[in-house]
């Protein structure tokens, strides 16, 4: 192992971080549980950042890729028509809630909110773009010029003129003590004398995860969102809902992270779950919207036939076997069960989260302060137990997990088990 990490430094980014003070190498995987390398087996509550949705090796979605593959057709480019891009699109356009949807495969996240952005600035003819401090909505230039977090800025050059609105800092003194409807209220005006002050009359749009992924799954208060949007429509701004991480029912209440703040945005982006591991990414928008580009585009692999088959399949898996009601339905036996064990426990400052998508956050237990060492070591442990995880968060200091939507109960109170078990270690060694 220790030999390809080697070479992996070798030719690979340094940029691109390894998990663990011994990476892993995953060559199996089952359901909820991967094995690596060395022949040992983990259930894995992060899913490749939160991208197996159904786990691993679903036969659904295997037999409709291998149908697919047996007609020798994985590319053909949208110069021609293809079918299950068109059946995905109606699929998605219908579930959007967006009146007139049309939707652009892409091959990422990045390139979803990349589009997404492009429409908006073309439709409002301004490169004005509102985003959320700690957001993270992917790595490319534009991207990173609307990324909220320090630490994943890996450009300070911009094509947007970049504002960055509160909603998910109401840790900050500032709001510490304000209520839900209160914080809410303060963003609203905030937002108001952000525009009044010149940030400019021709906003394009706000771009915003409803949960921040990469931030540590830190969320606004719900109703949020839809205090904004009524500022927004007074002005014409555009509303982009990222749901990379969100969408298709892990939150459990709802099947878009939007939905709890009782809004329908202009543009949804998407890309993670939909095909259980196969690259696709996109774009769902008003149709007037998605039309009012001035020039040709394409995404040359966006949409393939491989990609579309693979996430049809996935989305009617998610559909047929009620999946958003199974993550309701887990993912509050494990938060609530988590929270209770963590309360006598110092080194723990928040659990939080909604469905199949919950964090822990590490403080040290003396100054309260973030813990990303905690954390660093709470992943370690929970991977010497047996189970992955992720992290994240603004400090570096929020575990993060989002089992796969399909995790049975079984595994759900194992990984909960394990979870658990090990912050009591790290919380008795911290104690020390
Ligand atoms: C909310 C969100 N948007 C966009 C992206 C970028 O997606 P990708 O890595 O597929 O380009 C990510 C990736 O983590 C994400 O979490």
């Amino acid at each position: 192992m220790s030999e390809l990490l080697d070479r992996h430094r070798a030719v690979l980014p340094n940029w691109m971080a390894l998990y663990y003070e011994h990476p892993v190498e995953l060559v199996h995987g089952s359901g909820s549980r991967v094995t690596d390398s060395d022949g040992r087996t983990y259930l894995d509550f992060f899913c490749g950042i939160l991208t197996n949705m159904l786990g691993y090796d679903v036969p659904e979605v295997r037999e409709a890729v291998e149908r697919q593959l047996a007609t020798g057709v994985v590319h053909t480019s949208t110069l021609y028509l293809i079918r299950s891009q068109v059946e995905l699109a109606e699929k998605l356009a219908r579930l959007s809630g967006i009146p007139g949807a049309k939707v652009f495969f892409t091959n990422s996240g990045t390139e979803a909110n990349e589009t997404a952005l492009m429409l908006a600035t073309a439709a409002r003819g301004s490169n004005q773009v509102l985003a959320m401090r700690n957001s993270y909505h992917g790595r490319s230039f534009g991207a990173v010029a609307i990324t909220g977090n320090l630490a994943w800025k890996s450009s300070p050059l911009a094509p947007f003129s970049v504002h960055y609105l509160h909603g998910t800092d109401r840790q900050l003194p500032a709001f510490a003590r304000l209520n839900d409807d209160d914080y809410i209220a303060a963003c609203a005006d905030d937002l108001r004398h952000l525009l009044a002050a010149g940030a400019a009359r021709d906003v394009a749009c706000l771009i915003a995860e409803p949960i921040q992924g990469v931030g540590g799954f830190t969320m606004p208060p719900d109703g949020l969102f839809g205090a904004y949007k009524k500022v927004f429509d007074e002005h014409g701004i555009l509303f982009i809902s990222d749901e990379v991480q969100t969408g298709w029912g892990r939150t459990g209440e709802h099947f878009w992270g939007f939905e709890a703040h009782g809004i329908t945005p202009d543009m949804i982006t998407f890309a993670k779950g939909l095909g259980n591991g196969f690259a696709i990414g996109g774009v769902i928008a008003r149709g007037e919207l998605m039309d009012g580009l001035p020039g040709n585009g394409i995404s040359t692999f966006g949409g393939n036939p491989l990609s579309t088959t693979a996430a049809s399949a996935t989305l009617d898996y998610l559909l047929d076997h009620d999946l958003q009601r199974h993550a309701a339905t887990l993912g509050s036996m494990i938060i609530g069960g988590v929270a209770e064990a963590a309360g006598p426990l110092a080194v723990v400052g928040d659990v939080r989260g909604k469905g199949l998508m919950f964090a822990v956050d590490l403080i040290d237990p003396r100054t309260g302060a973030p813990s990303p060492a905690l954390a660093t070591r709470m992943l370690e442990e929970t991977r010497e137990r047996g189970l992955l995880i992720g992290k994240g968060g603004l400090y570096g200091h929020a575990l993060r997990m989002a089992p796969p939507m399909n995790v049975t109960e079984a595994d759900a109170k194992e990984g909960m088990g394990i979870l658990i078990d090990a912050l009591r270690a790290v919380d008795a060694e911290a104690a020390r």
